[in-house]
Formats: structure tokens, sequence, C-alpha cells
């Protein structure tokens, strides 16, 4: 089982290049299931050969039930799930995906939305984008990427009847073409019910975000997803203890071990997905102890609070971590 349901069977449809090392697959269901709707934003885990799972987000319009799209980059860095995906997986395959979970919603009181993709980031922004053309909404989207030949989805976005509100941005085009974060921002700030939604690598991400919290763009306007992050253990890395608090239960989490490899080391039973602090399935309340939060998932404001961390990758700055399992 999933953390939402049982897995579903799909099938591979389609598969196809959509920009130089990006392909995307359409999934659809083996049989006469009905696949479950998603919102704009959603992301599915696929069980992918080889025994990895990986996140994905629904790249298609919402209404558009009848097949899921993804769209994947291949990573030099991979630890297996896009080399499975361009290397392994081939039209016909069958495997198994979640049900779809959606951490990075649109916010339904905005009456404006600023879009910011970074690449391989314009994935969930593609639903978002269509979603809030078909409301009629207010929205501004701007995809940057390194080139012309790195930008996925540019003839469906060049044809969308939404296409004015589209601003794209190559790292290697000419200056007039090149992103302005800090004047976007700052000429957003006006318009107090923005709402900002940004996906891409982290160098993206933080420049957005910084520049937005140093705008004093309230915390609840900012909304974001992380794909994955840095390895998060460090050599300085120590043990530390966690108490389970409904059974008195004591866990030694040793320096080279997760929290989260301890539990179910222990018996202890905790959902998980991505194991890179990006998604939140981990998310476990903490009763006691102070942790050390390394996830991308939590805003600045709810890791201060350290009332609940991601045991997947954070770990703890107090010699016992007392959790509400
Ligand atoms: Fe994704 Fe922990 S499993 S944040």
């Amino acid at each position: 089982m999933s953390d939402n349901g049982p897995l579903l069977s799909v099938r591979v449809q389609r598969k196809q290049q959509e920009a130089l090392d990006i392909c995307s697959l359409e999934l659809v269901p083996v049989n006469d299931q009905q696949l479950p709707a998603f919102t704009a934003g959603s992301h599915l885990d696929l069980h992918l050969p080889g025994g990895v799972v990986r996140q994905y987000s629904l790249c298609n319009t919402p209404d558009q039930a009848t097949h899921y799209q993804v769209a994947v980059l291949r990573d030099a860095q991979s630890r297996g799930g896009s080399k499975a995906v361009h290397d392994l997986l081939h039209e016909g395959d069958v495997l198994n995906i979640s049900h779809p979970k959606n951490h990075f919603a649109l916010a339904p009181s905005a009456s404006r939305h600023l879009l910011l993709a970074g690449g391989i980031g314009v994935t969930p922004m593609m639903a978002m984008a269509e979603t809030l053309a078909a409301q009629g909404a207010v929205f501004e989207m701007h995809y940057c990427t390194r080139s012309a030949e790195r930008t996925a989805f540019a003839p469906r976005l060049a044809a969308a009847p939404y296409s004015a509100h589209v601003h794209l941005h190559h790292d290697d085009g000419d200056a007039s073409q090149k992103i302005d974060i800090e004047a976007l921002l700052r000429n957003q700030a006006s318009h107090a019910d923005t709402h900002l939604y940004v996906c891409g690598p982290q160098g993206f991400m933080d420049a957005v975000l910084n520049t937005a919290r140093a705008q004093a763009w309230p915390e609840a306007r900012l909304h974001y997803e992380f794909f994955s992050t840095a390895p998060t253990a460090r050599d300085t890395d120590g043990p530390f203890e966690i108490e389970i608090a409904s059974s008195g239960q004591v866990i030694t989490v040793p320096a080279d071990s997760t929290a989260l490899q301890a539990l179910l080391k222990a018996g202890v039973d905790v959902l998980m997905s991505c194991e890179q602090g990006v998604c939140g399935t981990c998310l476990t309340r903490v009763k006691s102890g102070e942790p050390d939060h390394r996830d991308q998932y939590l805003t600045p404001d709810e890791h201060a609070a350290n009332d609940q961390f991601t045991p997947c990758c954070s770990r703890s700055k107090s010699e016992r971590l007392v959790l509400d399992l």
C-alpha cells in the first residue's frame, strides 16, 4: 500500500522525447480501471525497474483523467530513477504507481499567481498553468532553461491559449530575455494577494525564495516543491536516541544511519517516500527534544517550532527526541 491507497497498475502508452535529455511518459490503466482524479501540483510515486521508487509531478491537464503524464530529466547524478525511466522503461511496459498526492497545490483564495519554473521544474507548472487558464485566473509564468533545446513543452506552451502569459528565459540567450528575479518579485509586491510558486533545481529555488524572503513576502504566499536535495549526511553526525511516546521504547540512531532506518529496523512503521526530505511523507510529531532539521519540506517557521521533523534525513541536536508515535 502507498500512504493514500493501494498501488495502481499502469501501462506506458507513449514515451517521447520532449527536449534534450527530457522524456515524457503517458501512463494509462492496464484494464478498465478509472484513474483517480488529480489537482494541479500533484505528483505520483513511480515504482521503476530496478526496485527504485521516485516521485514525478503530473504535467497533463488535471481534467484529462484518462491518462497521467510525467516528464523526467536524465540526471548525470542519478541514483537510479532517471536512468530507469530513460534507459529501461519502454512503451507497453507495465509498472505500479501511487495515487496522486498533492503537496504543492494552488492557493484557492489567491487572486493572482506567479509561476516560476526552472528546467524540469516546469512539470507541475504545466498543470497549474492549464488549471489557472481554465479558471480565467490572473497569472504569469516564467520558465527558465539553459537553452532552447533543453526546453520541454515549448511547442505546447506556444500553442496554448494562455501563451501570452508565458515568458521563456534561456541562460544562453541575449541579455534582454534573461529573468530578473529581484525586479519580477518586487513588481508583484504591490499586489498583496499574489501567490508565488517555484519549482526547479536547488540553486534556482534558493535564488527565488531568498529574494522573496528578503523582500518580506509572507511565507503563506510562497509555495515551492524541491525534487531532490544534496546529500544531508555530514561527517560530524553523531548518534542520538529516539523515544517512542506511546510505548516508552528507546531506539538508538547510529551516526551512520538515518532516524527512519533506525525506526524501521526496530519495527516502528513510518510512512516514507522520497527519503530526501522533500516530500513530507515521513513527517512525524516531536513531543520533546530539538531536531536538527535537514529537509526542504518544512518552512523556516515550521523548523523553528521544533514540533515535527522528517526522520528520513533530519537528526537531533539534543541527546534524545521523544516522538509522538
Ligand atoms: Fe520524503 Fe521524508 S520521506 S520527506
